[in-house]
C-alpha cells in the first residue's frame, strides 16, 4: 500500500497533464493507467495516429494533382502501407515515450493496471489497494456503436480499426459525417479507396456553422467523397471480406443498402466508466451517462473528481487538458479556471476547417444582434501560391461593441489561426483590436485582419 496527496486514473491529454501539474504544484502523484503505453486514445489510437496518416496521404495528394503544375515531374509515389502504418506507429511511439520521460522527470509514479475506487481514499489495481486523499477520474471516452451494427474492428471498425486496416480498402462506407468520419475518410479517399458517407443529418459536421458546413461538404466532394444525406444507418451484415450497410431515407423512410470492404462506425463516443466501482461509491451521473461534477470538477463525492471526456462539454483533448491543470490547481487550493466559451474545435481535413465561439445560429437563436466581416481565401496572395484559394475565414461581433464572439475558418492552417482568435477573445477583444494589429504579409493570417476589417470599414483585398 502507498499514499498519495492525489491519485489520477487514466493518462490521457486530461489525466497525463493534470498528474503533471500536480507534482509541479507539490502534491505526491501517482497516474493508473492500464495500456502499455501512457497518452489514452488521444496518442494510442486517435489525434495522433490520424494526424500521421492524414499528412502522408496529402503529401501524395500533393503529387498527383499539384506537383506537375509547380514544375516537380515524374511519377506520383506509389503508397508502400506497412510502410506508412509504421511511420504512424513511429510517431505514437515517440510521443507516448515523451511522457513517459515527462512523468519521470516530474517525479509522478505511473500505476500498471485498470483502477477501481472501492470508497472515497483508496484506488485498487489488482490486489493493491492505493490511499489518496484526492481522486481525479479521467478515463476518457469509447467509441459508441448503432443497435445492429457489430464492430469486428476488421470489416466493421471503429477509428482504431480503422487506423490498422491489413490493406487499403477498395470500397469505404463511413458512418457519420462527424469529425472522426471525414477525418478517416478523407484519408482513405486519398489513398485510393471509393468512399461514401452516410449520415443521418441534412448536413456534415453538426454544430459547425452553417456556412463552413456547406463549403466543406462541397470541398469533400470535390475530392472524391461521396454523400448520402438525410440517411439512419439500421444495420450492417458483414462476412469475412466484406459488409452491407443498410440504411432508410429520412425524407420517405425508403429502403437502401451498400456494400463496402470496410465499414468506419464514426457515430460519436460514450464516456468511460464502466469498472470504476461509481455505483457503489454512490457518485451522481447525468441523464446522458455522464459523471456530473461541480465548478471545481467534484463529484457528488467529496475528494472524488472527474475531468474530460467522461465528464459534460465537449469530447476534446484539449478541453480535458484544460480541466486537468484547472482541476490540479483547484485540489492544491489554487483557482483552477476553463473558459468554456473559448474553446477551439477543429478538423484536420485539407483544407483544415476550426471555429471557436458562437456560431451565427446560435446568435440568431439568442436573439443578439451581431455582424459578419468575411475574407475569402482568393484574396490571399500566400494561399493561393499554395493552391489553397478555395474557403473562407468568417468573424462575429456583437453590433453594437464590436467585440468578437465567435470565429469561423476553412482554408489553409485554420487550427492554427483560430488561436489568433482565441485569444483576442481571451481578452474580450473587438474586430477592431485584430484590424489594428500588423500582420506579416504574405501570410494565411491576413486573411483573419481582413476578416476583422470587414467588420469594420471594409477589407482591402475584396
Ligand atoms: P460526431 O458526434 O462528431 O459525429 C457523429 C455523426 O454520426 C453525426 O453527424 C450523427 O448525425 C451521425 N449519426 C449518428 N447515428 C447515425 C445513424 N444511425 N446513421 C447515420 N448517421 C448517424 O462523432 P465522431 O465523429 O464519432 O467523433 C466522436 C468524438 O470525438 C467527437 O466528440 C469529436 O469531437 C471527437 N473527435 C475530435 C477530433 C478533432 O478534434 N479533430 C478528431 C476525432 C474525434
Amino acid at each position: 500500500m502507498s499514499n498519495y496527496d492525489v491519485i489520477i486514473i487514466g493518462a490521457g491529454p486530461g489525466g497525463y497533464v493534470a498528474a503533471i501539474r500536480c507534482a509541479q504544484l507539490g502534491l505526491k502523484t501517482a497516474c493508473v493507467e492500464g495500456r502499455e503505453t501512457l497518452g489514452g486514445t488521444c496518442l494510442n489510437v486517435g489525434c495522433i495516429p490520424s494526424k500521421a496518416l492524414l499528412h502522408a496521404s496529402h503529401m501524395l495528394h500533393e503529387a498527383e494533382h499539384n506537383f506537375a503544375t509547380m514544375g516537380l515531374k515524374g511519377k506520383a509515389p506509389t503508397v508502400d502501407w506497412a510502410q506508412m502504418l509504421a511511420y504512424k506507429d513511429d510517431t505514437i511511439s515517440t510521443n507516448t515515450k515523451g511522457i513517459e520521460f515527462l512523468f519521470k522527470k516530474n517525479k509522478v509514479d505511473w500505476i500498471k493496471g485498470w483502477a477501481s475506487i472501492p470508497k472515497a481514499g483508496q484506488v485498487q489495481v489488482g490486489d493493491d489497494i492505493h490511499e489518496a486523499k484526492n481522486i481525479i477520474i479521467a478515463s476518457g471516452s469509447e467509441p459508441a456503436s448503432l443497435p445492429g451494427v457489430e464492430i469486428d474492428e476488421k470489416i466493421v471498425v471503429t477509428s482504431t480499426g480503422a487506423l490498422e486496416l491489413g490493406k487499403i480498402p477498395k470500397s469505404m462506407v463511413v458512418i457519420g459525417a462527424g469529425v472522426i468520419g471525414l477525418e478517416l475518410g478523407s484519408v482513405y479517399a486519398r489513398l485510393g479507396s471509393s468512399v461514401t458517407v452516410v449520415e443521418y443529418l441534412d448536413a456534415v459536421t453538426p454544430g459547425m456553422d452553417a456556412e463552413v458546413q456547406k463549403t466543406f461538404q462541397r470541398m469533400l466532394k470535390k475530392q472524391g467523397l461521396n454523400f448520402v444525406m438525410g440517411a439512419a444507418v439500421q444495420k450492417t451484415t458483414a462476412t469475412k471480406t466484406k459488409a452491407t450497410v443498410s440504411y432508410k431515407l429520412r425524407k420517405d423512410d425508403s429502403e437502401h443498402s451498400l456494400d463496402a470492404d470496410v465499414v468506419l462506425v464514426a457515430t460519436g463516443r460514450k464516456p468511460n466508466t464502466a469498472g470504476l466501482g461509481l455505483d457503489g461509491l454512490g457518485v451522481e451521473m447525468t441523464k446522458r451517462g455522464q459523471i456530473a461534477v461541480n465548478d471545481s470538477w467534484e463529484t457528488s463525492v467529496k475528494g472524488v473528481y472527474a475531468i474530460g471526456d467522461v465528464i459534460q462539454g465537449p469530447m476534446l483533448a484539449h478541453k480535458a487538458e484544460d480541466e486537468g491543470m484547472a482541476v490540479a490547481e483547484q485540489i492544491a487550493g489554487k483557482h483552477g479556471h476553463v473558459n468554456y466559451g473559448v474553446i477551439p474545435g477543429v478538423i484536420y481535413t485539407h483544407p483544415e476547417v476550426a471555429s471557436v465561439g458562437q456560431t451565427e445560429q446560435e446568435l440568431k437563436e439568442a436573439g443578439r444582434a451581431y455582424k459578419v466581416g468575411k475574407f475569402s481565401f482568393m484574396g490571399n496572395a500566400r494561399a493561393k501560391a499554395v493552391f489553397a484559394g478555395d474557403g473562407f475565414v468568417k468573424i462575429l461581433a456583437d453590433k453594437e461593441t464590436d467585440r468578437i464572439l465567435g470565429a469561423h475558418i476553412i482554408g489553409p492552417a485554420a487550427g492554427d489561426m483560430i488561436h489568433e482568435i482565441c485569444v483576442a477573445m481571451e481578452f474580450g477583444a473587438s474586430a477592431q483590436d485584430v484590424a489594428m494589429t500588423c500582420h506579416a504579409h504574405p501570410t494565411y493570417s491576413e486573411a483573419l485582419r481582413e476578416a476583422a476589417l470587414a467588420c469594420g470599414d471594409g477589407a482591402i483585398h475584396m
